[in-house]
């Protein structure tokens, strides 16, 4: 049975939820589930706009069906060959052969690896071309990398609706309301799209300003997404949050404190500290990242001006859940932060040093101080370096100039001192004495090499 809604006059939207599958592209929860929209234009010609994920073929192919009410199908825009929206291309091509293909170049080639077949006859669409429908006529602008390189955009210049491929969708199925001001958007649905835009395509932050840049010159009055709400008022309110996403600019001015631990020690500095921003009228939250899945701190990261990382090491490295994130973090691209870092370590803390290392290959991310220490648990009288820590953090939240100016990224980098190769106990000192031995594994003064080359 046909599941559809009237978007415009002549179009309609025939895509689908999915509500089944756990996870989106094998790495994102989807606990909202998926939608997979997909728009037929029903002109003197049919267009149809883009097909589905395989998960919801059987219900796309009815509303396809029903929408066309027997006439033939004319043109589909494919403007994205990602299987999430063309696994089921090949099999319309074979249910519609009548149907002639409208795309680019490198969407062609795309079609061919995945559906091993050769479009006959598809019309290639360069910047700018034009195409007549009858009453409607589309011009069509490349978004590569937003979010493949194959993508276009089409933009309806009759009626003003922009279709706008991965660019403006979000996680989460469609429950009846199909048009962004047909729910609390901002309130309900704002987290995912975040989460959605930020995973998705946060790491082509240039990419999305170039298509942004194109949509500025547009009259655009509706703009339909591949996943998610229609939007067809206040589309300020979206494109205000793309503009700041794609130019990795914080939407809060607070501190989001991501931490793992594993028996509450380094847990414990991060409350103290989360308690100490609250008491300064700093916003502040925090995520465990062990508990929590990466998707959706990596989107709080994106949100906050200020992230403070804890965490422990472990065997000689960074507890592997953060470095999970922060991996995941630097694959985004995510930059323009002021970050700070407590480290933990029972007998050779190495955390913070290596939480650095992977800041230090992220663009314009300002270490505001030297990593908060602890060994173990915090040692008694160690509170107050935390609460040095909060108000640092509450000074430069407010953009006010510090007391005096905190170390650099690079001091911390390369902190000084001498790490045993056999078991990474480190020794603090500028020198390292020739009859020195480990006091853990007992090793001589030539099993150490210094922390680095500083
Ligand atoms: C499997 C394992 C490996 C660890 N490896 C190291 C290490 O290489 N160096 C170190 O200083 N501490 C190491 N630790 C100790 C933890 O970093 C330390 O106990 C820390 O206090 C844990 O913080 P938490 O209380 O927040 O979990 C290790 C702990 C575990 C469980
Ligand atoms: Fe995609
Ligand atoms: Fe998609």
């Amino acid at each position: 049975m046909y599941c559809t809604r009237s978007v415009t006059d002549d179009l309609i939207w025939i895509g689908a939820n999915d509500r089944q599958h756990p996870v989106f592209e094998a790495a994102h929860p989807i606990p909202r589930g998926m939608s997979y929209n997909s728009y037929l234009l029903l002109d003197e010609k049919t267009v149809l706009m883009d097909t589905v994920d395989r998960s919801v073929q059987t219900q796309f192919f009815e509303n396809l069906d029903h929408a066309l009410g027997g006439r033939p199908l004319d043109y589909v825009f494919v403007h994205h060959m990602e299987p999430d929206h063309a696994a089921t291309l090949g099999d319309l091509m074979l249910r519609h052969p009548e149907a002639t293909l409208v795309c680019n170049g490198k969407a062609i080639n795309l079609i061919r690896q995945f559906h091993c077949t050769d479009p006959r006859g598809a019309v290639l669409v360069n910047e700018g071309d034009t195409l007549c429908t009858g009453r409607h006529t589309f011009a069509f602008y490349s978004a590569p990398m937003v979010h493949w390189p194959e993508v276009v955009v089409s933009y309806d210049q009759t009626d003003k609706i922009l279709f706008s491929a991965d660019a403006f969708g979000t996680f989460g199925a469609l429950n009846g309301p199909l048009f962004a001001d047909e729910v609390d958007f901002d309130r309900d649905w704002m987290d995912e799209a975040r989460r959605y835009y930020t995973n998705i395509v946060g790491k082509y932050g240039p990419q999305v300003q170039a298509l942004l840049k194109k949509a500025a010159g547009l009259d655009i009055r509706m703009i339909c997404p591949l996943h998610g709400p229609v939007w067809r008022r206040d589309l300020s309110l979206i494109l205000d949050k793309y503009a700041k996403w794609a130019a990795y600019e914080p939407e809060e001015r607070g501190v989001l404190i991501p931490f793992a631990s594993i028996y509450g020690g380094t847990e414990t500095a991060a409350n103290i500290l989360a308690c100490r921003l609250a008491e300064l009228g700093v916003k502040v939250d925090m995520m465990d990242v062990s508990v929590t899945h990466y998707s959706y701190v990596l989107a709080q990261c994106f949100r906050y001006s200020h992230i403070v990382f804890a965490a422990p090491t472990f065997n000689n490295g960074l507890f592997d859940s953060m470095e999970h994130l922060m991996r995941d973090l630097a694959h985004h691209n995510l930059q323009n932060r002021t970050v700070a870092l407590i480290q933990n370590g029972s007998w050779a803390p190495a955390s913070g040093k290596l939480m650095g290392e992977i800041l230090g290959t992220m663009k314009n991310m300002e270490l505001l101080q030297a990593p908060v220490t602890l060994k173990s648990a915090l040692a008694p009288g160690q509170e107050g370096e935390l609460e040095v820590l909060a108000a640092a953090l509450a000074t430069s939240v407010r953009g006010e100039e510090p007391a005096q100016e905190g170390p650099r990224q690079e001091d911390v980098q390369k902190p000084r001192g001498f790490v045993c190769k056999i078991c990474g106990f480190v020794l603090e000192s500028d020198t390292l004495p020739d009859d020195f031995v480990c006091p853990i594994c007992r090793r001589p003064a030539s099993d150490f090499e210094p922390l680095s080359e500083n």
